[in-house]
């Protein structure tokens, strides 16, 4: 990709038009999950544009949607609760978004495959930072893929896995990719999604929003 087009990349928030798109980008980007239908569907994707369209945001370039993210408010309580994917998105429908809650809860995000290593990532992070923001919430949290878990599954467990990734030992393309974003691996979550990769584990994250209450 060139550096212009790096740079007519638009970040914004998704319109109902983008939605055929995103789930042909989820194709792309989940080939394990999208084998087991574990992607999103385009009345799941209706449902975060009519309940919190704020939180809910895509990389354009040229009308191309090169990556996306979703988003929902929660309250955990206790704060690091344990749950599923399926449990904090209501099945994936969102319906249990709560503009009380204190936290911006990352349901999904994803960059095309040939645009990856660009900061689409990070820039679809950084949205939702401002978001967290405006919203005044406390953090953001999320349950990350542990990508690379199953290459290291025979010999190592999943918190071990994640603090060997955290000392640097190697990198993982997700969990790498958190803590590179300024998220702190909190804990691990057993049987989070049906994930072939991450052996259905996945890492509690947690960013704190610095300007919180000030
Ligand atoms: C995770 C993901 C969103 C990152 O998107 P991206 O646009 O490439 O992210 P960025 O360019 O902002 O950041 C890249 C950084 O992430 C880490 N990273 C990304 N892919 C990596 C890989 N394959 N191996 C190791 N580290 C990787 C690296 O630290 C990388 O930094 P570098 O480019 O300097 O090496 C993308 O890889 C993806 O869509 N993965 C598949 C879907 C998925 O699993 N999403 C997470 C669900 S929890």
């Amino acid at each position: 990709m060139t550096t212009s087009d790096q740079t007519e990349i638009i970040i914004r928030r998704t319109v109902s038009e983008d939605i055929p798109k995103i789930v042909n980008l989820q194709k792309e980007s989940f080939p394990y999950l999208a084998r087991y239908g574990n992607i999103w569907h385009p009345d799941e994707l209706e449902s975060h544009l009519r309940i919190f369209p704020e939180g809910q945001s895509v990389a354009d370039l040229h009308g191309e949607i090169v990556g996306s993210a979703s988003s929902l408010i929660v309250h955990l309580d206790p704060e690091y609760a344990d749950h599923t994917w399926k449990e904090i998105t209501a099945d994936g429908m969102m319906t249990n978004h709560n503009p009380q809650g204190d936290s911006l809860y990352g349901a999904d995000i994803s960059t095309a495959p040939k645009y990856r290593h660009e900061h689409i990532g990070k820039r679809l992070y950084d949205f939702r930072k401002e978001t967290v923001i405006k919203f005044n919430l406390r953090r953001m949290i999320g349950g990350g893929r542990l990508f690379n878990y199953c290459d290291y599954a025979d010999k190592t467990s999943a918190v071990e896995y994640a603090q060997r990734v955290i000392n640097g030992e190697f990198k993982d393309p997700v969990l790498s990719f958190e803590l590179e974003n300024g998220f702190k691996f909190i804990k691990i979550l057993p049987n989070y999604l049906d994930d072939v990769r991450s052996l259905n584990y996945a890492s509690f994250i947690e960013w704190l929003n610095p300007s919180y209450g000030k």
